[in-house]
């Protein structure tokens, strides 16, 4: 089949590119000229493992093409995928600009029957949205259908997610064109639902919400747990333990980050006001979430004499979650804006998602390791929890510390084996845990 995907960023660019592995033609469009000409070079605009190599590959072999002429792609295509950024707005809503201009786009080089497919994460009532676009700036009257195919990858782990998802949606006006959509992930051989176009919208909202709740709640029972002495990850094993509830997404840290949980609860407490539905629980995470941070920063200020001023801190990882150089929404900015508005000198480290820190603090000193930065700190925060943190010589840290202040955000270390160090360590949920990890 032949496809178009516009807007090469996480969605489209991994869309894209593992349609074309599966043997389509593929032609990837976006308005911006720096991006198309970096592909076109075999750079990627984003890091995600493997995804490098696949687009080379598909390159090479003549199935994956890059472009900024959106009239060229879609003329040339039966399946057109709209994979365009939906930022928040102020109120919680996302822009919807982006996919407004392309489906514009789209009408002008409709020249035959075609599938356009929702999959940047729009609001219920998205598909009739861009239906009505289409229908009212054809300029010939040439057929076509509206799909919503949401998209559930995770960055860092997105041509996995997009090979092997734990479901395929699609939701389109009548079985037939949900069937030219379903042929194309057939080769896939994972499970399906299709239904109509609002109910795979509500799903892709419905189930970020659920897992932002889930993050809140273990955040919220970790707070609990330090107070009384009990250790989340004992407590979260247990409840996950129980296959009704599972045992992911309830790690308890400093919150939830990155381009998409943030924006979609937002997304769909504004939907529910709309329709005159007050999504309190919803609100409450987000508040949770918000909260989180400060909490953990308010216990830092405190074991730092309650004062920030003049104090040294160290900030390991900076990237909203580890394998991603992506820093949108992630808990390292909030962080380090608050201890800089109050006098702190900041010194960070991440692996890979230092050149964007640069971007947004360009005042803060990077180091070249995590050892760098532990040098003379006079506390060290955990705030991603990448691998190579969990690795670290802590002899060798507590001693180049100016005071062994250790707060980990992510809960990466065993406190027991922490306090045998000499650390003042605390976490999140088991700072008073009292029975060894053997993990660790
Ligand atoms: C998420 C969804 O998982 C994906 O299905 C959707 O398409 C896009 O949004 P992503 O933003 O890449 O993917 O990251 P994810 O791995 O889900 O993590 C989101 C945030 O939650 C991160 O900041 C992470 O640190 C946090 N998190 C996750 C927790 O704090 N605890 C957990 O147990 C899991």
């Amino acid at each position: 089949m032949n496809i178009c995907v516009v807007g090469t960023g996480y969605v489209g660019l991994v869309t894209g590119s593992v349609f074309s592995d599966l043997g389509n033609e593929v032609i990837c469009v976006d308005n911006n000229a720096e991006k198309i000409a970096m592909l076109e070079r075999g750079e990627m605009p984003i890091y995600e493992p493997g995804l490098e190599e696949m687009v080379k590959r598909n390159r090479e072999d003549h199935r994956l093409f890059f472009t900024t002429d959106l009239t060229y792609a879609v003329e040339r295509s039966d399946v057109v995928f709209i994979c365009v950024g939906t930022p928040p707005t102020e109120t919680g809503d996302p822009d919807m600009r982006a996919i407004q201009e392309v489906a514009r786009g789209i009408a002008r080089a409709l020249n035959r029957y075609k599938v356009i497919v929702n999959k940047s994460t729009v609001p219920v009532g998205t598909g009739d949205m861009v239906r009505e676009i289409i229908e009212t700036n054809r300029v010939r009257n040439v057929d076509f259908d509206v799909v919503s195919n949401p998209e559930f990858l995770r960055e860092g782990s997105a041509i996995k997610d997009t090979l092997e998802p734990d479901r395929i949606v699609i939701g389109a006006p009548n079985h037939v064109v949900a069937m030219k959509i379903l042929e194309l992930y057939a080769p896939l051989e994972r499970p399906m639902i299709i239904t109509d176009v609002a109910s795979a919208e509500m799903i892709k909202y419905a189930s970020n919400a659920f897992l932002a709740t889930k993050i809140s709640f273990a955040n919220t029972i970790a707070n609990i747990c330090d107070q009384v002495g009990a250790d989340v990850a004992q407590v979260v094993k247990g409840m996950g333990l129980d296959s009704r509830i599972g045992p992911a997404f309830l790690n308890p840290g400093l919150g939830y980050g990155g381009s998409c949980f943030p924006k979609d609860t937002a997304a769909l407490v504004r939907t529910a006001e709309k329709v005159g539905v007050d999504f309190k629980i919803l609100r409450a995470v987000m508040d949770v979430n918000a909260e989180q941070p400060i909490r953990f920063l308010d216990r830092l200020r405190a074991a730092l004499d309650g004062s920030f001023d003049g104090k040294t801190i160290g900030i390991l990882g900076l990237a909203f979650k580890p394998n991603t150089d992506d820093m949108r929404d992630a808990k390292s900015v909030e962080i380090i804006a608050r201890l800089l508005a109050e006098n702190a000198e900041v010194k960070a480290y991440d692996p890979i998602a230092m050149d964007n820190a640069r971007r947004i603090f360009p005042q803060i000193c990077y180091g070249k390791n995590a050892y760098d930065v532990a040098q003379d700190a006079d506390a060290l925060v955990i705030v991603t929890e990448w691998n190579e943190f969990k690795l670290l010589d802590m002899e060798r840290i507590k001693s180049s510390m100016r005071r062994p202040i250790l707060f980990d955000g992510r809960n990466i270390y065993d406190p027991i084996r922490m306090r045998r160090l000499g650390f003042e360590y605390q976490c999140v949920g088991r700072t008073r845990a009292t029975i060894p990890n053997h993990r660790h």
